[in-house]
């Protein structure tokens, strides 16, 4: 797949793109490319924002800007990249991002990240150019670069060929395979340390017992995790 993320900081994504699941993922043949709208600005002094109509604090990136961007890097209207193209703002009130929609932008050839800095996006921006607006979760960052780090990141450790071992893919928390829950725990040697010893079942070599053990944590995780968001929330 091609993974495009527009950023004014596109040398943050220098050290992400140099992680080996990524060099891995870069390796069978997807992409994780990133342009500067500053590089498509033709404003004096390279800018990209300016002050928010109406009054109030930060600055808004522009639309014409943006505009320019996407026609320099697609070499088409953006209007129309929408139509065949997840073309995605990042912002904290968009659709929260989760295992299940992980998935559908594995699914994509070309998926693009748009990241907001300082207020975000002229709505226009939103609205003409981009398919839907995403969220990492409720709060706010400094701007888009982490959460488009965080999606890059959801979605090539899912490609193939990019873990090491492909079925940690898909037993793995929120998965199908777990019925959306979470994982269930994993030990490993020494199988005791300080007293704390690992359950027994784990050492037992039955492979139906061991399976069913795990299901059951997935479930109880599950439940416990539901019932701690019910709270807060
Ligand atoms: N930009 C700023 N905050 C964000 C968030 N929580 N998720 C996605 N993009 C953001």
């Amino acid at each position: 797949m091609q993974l495009d993320v527009i950023t004014l900081f596109p040398e943050w994504f220098d050290w992400f793109a140099d992680q080996r699941h990524v060099r891995n993922a870069l390796a069978a043949g997807h992409e994780l490319r990133t342009f500067n709208p500053r590089d498509h600005t033709e404003l004096s002094g390279r800018q990209v924002d300016d002050t928010p109509f109406g009054g109030g604090a930060g600055m808004v990136l522009r639309v014409d800007v943006m505009d320019r961007a996407l026609r320099g890097v697609y070499g088409r209207d953006p209007v129309e990249l929408r139509e065949d193209r997840r073309v995605i703002a990042l912002a904290p009130g968009g659709r929260t991002l989760d295992d299940a929609y992980v998935d559908e932008l594995v699914a994509e050839d070309g998926v693009t990240l748009l990241c907001g800095r300082y207020e975000g996006f002229d709505e226009r921006i939103v609205e003409r150019f981009c398919t839907e607006t995403l969220s990492i979760g409720r709060y706010v960052l400094a701007g888009g670069e982490l959460a488009a780090m965080v999606v890059a990141d959801a979605v090539l450790r899912k490609l193939p060929g990019t873990l090491g071992h492909d079925a940690s893919a898909v037993e793995e928390s929120f998965s199908a395979a777990l019925d959306g829950d979470p994982e269930y725990p994993h030990y490993t040697r020494p199988a005791e340390y300080r007293g704390w010893a690992v359950p027994d079942v784990l050492l037992s070599g039955h492979h139906g017992r061991i399976e069913a053990w795990r299901r059951e944590r997935s479930r109880e995780r599950g439940a416990a995790g539901r019932r701690l968001d019910r709270d807060d929330g």
